[in-house]
């Protein structure tokens, strides 16, 4: 009798927290985390069970160890995220590769990982990048099964070969990274332990960095930051994976991400995680991934219409119309026809009168 019980709880238990941690719930419960630190942590993204879409979308928000709190990607303890957008892009803050000297030997030397499964690492706003004036970098990874490796070298004689703003080999290198890498490995190197540069340059650095975060500067040779691990802003891509495309995942309304008036769609221009997102239809604004998240806007309201000099403006559901003022009729739309006075029907009479004569 116990027994039976026992296990009946058990099971129950079981199949509540199955439910709560893998399948996709309708709506997340209302006292989700809204901030964590400076970070806005918008669904499909949530701090706990009940919150994100599934745990591809946790973010770990450690309140007990930093102040103000730190938003972690996952359960990752290293990987701070710094933004996240509805279209399909988060910013996270990854590590610097560095290579450092003094006259006798090398004093710092690490390499850096990011490792990012089922997200991307944006190929279409990052670039590898390479400082220093007896340096190069590698960059390694993984694209699916296949590997990929490339490099990058950056060399200078004297300090004044080196422009302020401009990475094109003389101090500062940059390169285009493919599509789809989910992980990679930095590591930067020098030819000649800097020897020859160490009064103005101690150091090779070597990273993934957005590139609109990135503004190259001679001080940026100097040896900045030569004991501490830096770290820089770097875009990742994601979108909801392991349900095919916009097709496919329509098919299964259960699983599928995109509530109420919004549409799906395949982002394989700017967005390399594979899978698909959704976006509020015109007319609507707000978080498409939310039961009733895509809002009405309201035109009117905002001054976003178009209408007749002699039409006022009504919101309607995704749109606006233009009704013509009282005493006018016809079409108050700008492209319409226009509004009219009233007027049409006593000239018509009396029209008909004078002919009548
Ligand atoms: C917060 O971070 C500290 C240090 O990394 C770690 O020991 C602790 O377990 C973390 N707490 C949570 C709730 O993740
Ligand atoms: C985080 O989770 C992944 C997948 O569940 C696991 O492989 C990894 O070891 C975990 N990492 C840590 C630091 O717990
Ligand atoms: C992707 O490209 C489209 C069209 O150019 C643009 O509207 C959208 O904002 C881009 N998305 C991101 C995340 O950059
Ligand atoms: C650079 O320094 C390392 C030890 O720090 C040494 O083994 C190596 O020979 C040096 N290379 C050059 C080119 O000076
Ligand atoms: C480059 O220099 C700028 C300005 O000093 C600094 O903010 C930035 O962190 C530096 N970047 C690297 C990779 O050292
Ligand atoms: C969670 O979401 C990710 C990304 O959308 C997907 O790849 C994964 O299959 C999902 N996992 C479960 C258990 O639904
Ligand atoms: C979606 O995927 C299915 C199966 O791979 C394919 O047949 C279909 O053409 C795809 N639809 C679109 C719009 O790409
Ligand atoms: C909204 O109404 C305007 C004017 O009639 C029309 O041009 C536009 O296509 C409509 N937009 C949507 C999203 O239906």
């Amino acid at each position: 009798m116990c027994l039976r019980f026992v296990l009946v709880k058990f099971l129950l238990l079981t199949v509540a927290n199955a439910a709560l941690t893998t399948t996709q719930l309708a709506k997340p419960k209302p006292d989700c985390l809204k901030k964590c630190g400076d970070l806005e942590i918008l669904y499909p993204f949530g701090t706990e069970p009940g919150c994100f879409l599934n745990e591809t979308f946790l973010i770990t928000c450690n309140s007990t160890h930093y102040n103000p709190p730190r938003p972690f990607l996952r359960n990752s303890s290293s990987l701070v995220v710094t933004d996240i957008t509805i279209d399909g892009r988060l910013q996270v803050q990854s590590y610097v590769s560095k290579n450092c000297y003094d006259e006798k030997k090398m004093i710092w030397n690490n390499p850096a990982y990011l490792r990012i499964s089922q997200f991307a690492i944006s190929d279409t706003k990052n670039k590898f990048t390479v400082i220093g004036c007896d340096s190069y970098g590698y960059i390694r990874g993984t694209i699916g099964e296949k590997s990929y490796s490339e490099g990058c070298i950056s060399w200078c004689k004297r300090r004044d070969d080196v422009t302020d703003g401009s990475c094109s080999g003389s101090g500062c290198c940059q390169i285009d990274i493919p599509k789809g890498l989910k992980q990679i490995w930095v590591q930067a190197y020098s030819f000649k332990n800097h020897s020859n540069v160490l009064r103005f340059n101690p150091c090779s650095y070597a990273f993934v960095i957005e590139d609109s975060q990135f503004h190259f500067s001679t001080r940026n040779l100097s040896g900045y930051g030569i004991t501490k691990k830096l770290k820089v802003p770097t875009a990742v891509d994601w979108a909801i994976t392991g349900q095919g495309n916009c097709t496919e995942a329509e098919s299964n309304p259960s699983l599928f991400a995109c509530k109420e008036n919004s549409l799906c769609y395949e982002p394989t221009a700017n967005n390399s995680a594979g899978g698909y997102l959704c976006k509020c239809r015109d007319g609507f604004e707000g978080n498409p991934y939310l039961p009733d998240g895509c809002k009405d806007i309201d035109e009117c309201e905002q001054g976003k219409f178009k209408c007749h000099n002699q039409a006022f403006c009504v919101n309607i559901q995704g749109n606006y119309t233009c009704e013509c003022f009282k005493g006018y009729k016809g079409d108050g739309k700008i492209d319409g026809k226009g509004c009219t006075p009233n007027q049409l029907p006593v000239t018509k009479i009396s029209l008909g009168v004078g002919l009548g004569f």
